[in-house]
């Protein structure tokens, strides 16, 4: 589904962050991307998002070479086919956890009929990660585990086919992490999104079927057990 071919990046003051790095990813896998601080893990998710553009190089989504979309090309492709989850959960305080998941549904341009099935589908989820008792509430009433939990039932109602998690766990206690990473892998298994996370938890960067590391710029598969 994806497929990223030798990209390059440098930011004036840093130099080079990512050196030709290349990645293939097929429907349903599960990626994780560690390495230290700096190395170019948000820098590689921001590009994929097309949230910002390599200096050289190629990214094929399903075929479709994505960097020379057009703004809205780009909103589209991001609308159709992306779920993000980032570190803080980024809810809305003003409105409600249920109003916070169906907020991308209404940025979409959807038939009723289309929003209807979606809204069940985010029953569904919220049901799944255990947070439908809370849809009334607000943010500031729930927990930092509950919320990063809203916040991946809202990256995932409009179905995206590729979920970008950037340091999903990392304001959460052990026991809220261990959660949201069981998460994370059900969804992989149950609705087949495909994701690249990135993470400083080795204990769940190793939970992903395919476990990466930046090195140098690059992505190198890491072997066995890590450190
Ligand atoms: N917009 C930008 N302008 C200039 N430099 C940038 C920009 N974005 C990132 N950088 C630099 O690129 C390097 C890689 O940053 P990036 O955020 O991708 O690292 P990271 O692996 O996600 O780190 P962390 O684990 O701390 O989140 C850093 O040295 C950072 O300072
Ligand atoms: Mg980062």
């Amino acid at each position: 589904m994806l497929r990223i071919n030798s990209i390059t990046k440098s930011y004036h003051q840093r130099g080079t962050v990512l050196k030709e790095l290349s990645l293939h990813l097929r429907d349903g896998d599960s990626m994780s991307v560690i390495g230290p601080s700096g190395s170019g893990k948000t820098t590689l998710l921001n590009i994929i998002g097309l949230l910002d553009k390599p200096d050289s190089g190629e990214i094929l989504f399903r075929g479709e070479p994505l960097l020379n979309y057009s703004p809205d090309e780009s909103a589209h492709y991001r609308n159709r086919n992306l779920g993000f989850v980032f570190q803080d959960h980024l809810l809305l305080p003003y409105l409600t956890v249920r109003e916070n998941i169906l907020l991308p549904l209404l940025a979409s341009d959807l038939s009723s009929s289309d929003f209807g099935e979606k809204e069940q589908h985010a029953i569904k989820l919220m049901e799944r990660t255990g947070i439908a008792d809370l849809a009334e509430k607000y943010p500031f009433q729930i927990s930092g585990g509950e919320a990063q939990r809203a916040t991946l039932v809202r990256s995932l109602v409009n179905k995206p086919s590729l979920l970008l998690a950037d340091e999903p766990t990392g304001s959460l206690d052990k026991n809220n992490a261990i959660i949201l990473g069981e998460l994370l892998l059900e969804m992989n298994r149950e609705l087949g999104v495909t994701i690249i996370l990135a993470t400083h938890s080795h204990d769940l960067a190793e939970k992903m079927a395919i476990r990466m590391e930046l090195v140098s710029g690059a992505l190198e598969e890491v072997n066995g057990k890590a450190k």
